[in-house]
């Protein structure tokens, strides 16, 4: 951890950065002993650079456009993350594939947010394939990245129910107000030295934690 004894948080963004919002937040409230010391974005102009702007945390921009392959994009943003020296990288809505040197780099060290209740729906279009699949209840994973795509060990997980009224979009914002929790609180118990990932499976406290991750339950509607 930095000298001020507080976790040093890299996030990497590609879009509005609510789930950003949620840790500038925390940090604002003093719920969350993180310094925000970056905020990357693969696209210019987003929303979430502003929110990083306003918070007063430094905001980069690393266009993957003006890269010719994957390999030197990742490089060249393995080389911005790495001089801010994070304890904790957080894809937060950050839209790329990775290389498997990129998650290597980071093992044990980066999270990423995922929108359904994983293994369930990895990819693409969650809200509507959870819909479309008849689920009762649909949610949201916290998980440590790695090699795999939405493969890492989970770390969290909330769930809310779906409703047969439902379409993606109304579905999306349930749960979207969950992302808001459990991100700042996997970001908290990593900070707190609680969490770590341990022979490829997430242990907090001491403890390994079940295949889904610690489960919340959510019937807000
Ligand atoms: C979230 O829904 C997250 O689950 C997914 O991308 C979205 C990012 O939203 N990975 P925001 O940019 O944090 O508002």
């Amino acid at each position: 951890m930095s000298s001020t004894n507080k976790a040093r948080v890299v996030v990497l963004i590609s879009g509005s950065g609510s789930n950003l919002q949620a840790l500038i937040d925390g940090v604002a409230d003093k719920s969350l002993p993180i310094d925000l010391v970056a905020v990357i974005s693969n696209r210019p102009e987003v929303m979430g650079l502003e929110r990083a702007v306003k918070a007063n945390i430094p905001a980069e921009v690393l266009d993957h456009k003006t890269f010719a392959d994957r390999e030197r994009f990742d490089q060249a943003l393995m080389a911005m993350i790495d001089s801010y020296h994070p304890d904790l990288v957080v894809l937060a809505g950050f839209m790329r594939i990775l290389t498997p040197e990129f998650t290597q780099h980071y093992l044990g060290k980066m999270f990423n947010i995922h929108p359904s209740l994983l293994p369930k729906f990895q990819g693409l279009h969650t809200h509507q394939r959870a819909i479309d699949a008849g689920e009762k209840r649909h949610g949201v994973t916290v998980h440590f990245v790695t090699a795999e795509l939405d493969g890492g060990p989970a770390i969290v997980q909330a769930s809310v129910p779906v409703f047969t009224s439902d379409d993606a979009s109304s579905l999306a914002k349930r749960v979207q107000r969950q992302e808001h929790v459990i991100y700042p609180l996997a970001v908290k118990w990593f900070a707190q030295g609680d969490l770590h990932m341990i022979d490829g499976k997430s242990v907090l406290k001491g403890e390994p934690l079940p295949p889904s991750g610690f489960q919340i339950e959510s019937d807000e509607t």
